[in-house]
């Protein structure tokens, strides 16, 4: 069922060294690419149907063509924060192929006309910190990065800069303000990245993993790819598979493979031969889920029915042991102390959402609690700056659905401990 294109290096070649890479079919992508037209790439990759591998799911053809129309100076950023709890498949890529995202990147810089990029770490990835800044210097002495490159009219250099350690800046807006030495807090939108990113000008931002489909997708063509995967999200997928599985660890699958595959047959099933309670997507701003849904692919589109989305692809997974609250409540603390403070629905939501949580874990939440709980994450979701509080409400909502019971057994529960009380 693995189906291995993106990780097809992994543990065979030594990251420190290009050789390896080279001797691997390594940059020979980047050399037949740099003799196309850059519009003759971007039909490839408008005819492969990927979407980015972030968390939110656009095409990257629409990004790619809106930023190669600008006129201006242009940045391209590639978005290595991967703060998201339970996801893991960035740090992989880093550590162990880490020229094939620097050749993801020169061939997007080459198709949108951009002369600088940015790989924007994760503070504590010390290891991919030391193995990036590495490749891109041999990538340097080797003519693949610096000026004309590989003797072309085409000249490119890539920086790393560190995160400090705060989740907001995966995302787009803050990740830029951090590379502009600024706090990281999100902007209002529009204009958007593509039209005014990093000090003003036009920057296409992707994240790891999507960089590392490009030269895939070059290779086999762009319609070859667009055949890969489901009906609805073309190619594959690195899922990062943690909690409660006999085998947990970083996976690659066709999309178009369910949630119940990557589990049993990938993971080996739920530890300790207990039952499965839940599995929370995407990470811990995805929606938490019951065994019965586990069917279920794990292709964006389906992930509707939770307005939600499978986000960078981590399956978290949980044994009857874990008491919904206490998780939800974990969640929400994480997001409390996460949010930048720009938008007060964010800054000010998320602790009441902590507060009213918190009655729940500690059996002296009411009905009225449930309703105000319900009404503040809508508020959260429809009024915040970010997609930070649009999608850290996503246990919430989920669990309301799917859950409603186990609300309903706290209200009781509390109910019963109350007049035991009195
Ligand atoms: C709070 C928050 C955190 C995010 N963190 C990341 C991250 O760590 N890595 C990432 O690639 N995208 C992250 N994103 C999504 C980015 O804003 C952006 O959509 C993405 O980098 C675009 O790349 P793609 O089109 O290749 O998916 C985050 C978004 C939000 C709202």
């Amino acid at each position: 069922m693995e189906q291995i294109l993106l990780s097809k290096r992994f543990n065979k070649i030594d990251p420190y060294s290009i050789k390896d890479y080279l001797k691997s079919n390594g940059y020979q992508i980047l050399r037949e690419a740099l003799k196309m037209k850059p519009k003759e790439i971007l039909d490839e990759i408008k005819l492969s149907k990927i979407v980015g591998r972030g968390g939110a799911g656009f095409p990257t053809a629409i990004k790619m063509a809106g930023i190669k129309n600008e006129t201006d100076k242009k940045y391209i950023v590639c978005n290595a924060d991967e703060g998201e709890p339970g996801n893991f498949k960035d740090r992989h890529l880093m550590e162990k192929d880490p020229h094939s995202i620097i050749e993801g990147m020169i061939i997007s810089a080459y198709t949108i006309g951009a002369y600088h990029g940015y790989i924007y770490i994760r503070g504590e990835y010390d290891t991919a910190i030391d193995i990036m800044k590495n490749a891109i210097e041999e990538a340097r002495n080797n003519n693949f990065l610096g000026k004309n490159i590989l003797q072309s009219e085409f000249s490119f250099n890539i920086e790393v800069r560190r995160g400090a350690g705060a989740y907001i800046c995966g995302e787009e807006f803050a990740l830029i303000e951090s590379i502009e030495g600024k706090p990281g807090r999100t902007r209002v939108k529009p204009p958007y990245p593509s039209q005014a990113g990093i000090f003003n000008y036009p920057t296409l931002i992707n994240n790891v993993e999507t960089f590392c489909n490009l030269p895939i997708i070059l290779d086999m063509g762009g319609k070859a790819y667009a055949e890969l995967g489901s009906d609805y999200i073309s190619g594959t997928k690195l899922i990062s598979l943690s909690g409660n599985v006999k085998k947990p660890g970083l996976y690659e699958v066709p999309y178009g493979t369910t949630i119940k595959q990557v589990i049993e047959e990938l993971g080996g099933g739920v530890d300790q031969g207990r039952n499965l309670k839940m599995i929370q997507l995407g990470g811990a701003c995805g929606p938490i889920i019951p065994r019965n849904l586990i069917d279920m692919d794990i292709d964006n589109e389906r992930f509707e029915i939770f307005d939600s989305k499978m986000g960078a692809g981590a399956i978290i997974v949980m044994d009857d042991r874990f008491d919904l609250f206490d998780i939800i409540h974990r969640n929400m603390k994480f997001f409390e102390h996460e949010s930048c403070g720009k938008c007060m629905p964010c800054r000010e939501g998320h602790r009441q959402v902590v507060t009213l949580i918190e009655k729940f874990v500690h059996y002296n939440a009411t009905e009225d609690d449930l309703h105000s709980l319900k009404s503040l994450v809508d508020v959260i979701h429809e009024t915040t700056l970010c997609g930070l509080g649009q999608t850290s409400i996503a246990s919430i909502l989920s669990t309301m659905t799917f859950f409603n019971e186990d609300y309903q057994r706290r209200i009781e529960d509390s109910k019963r401990k109350s007049e035991t009380l009195w």
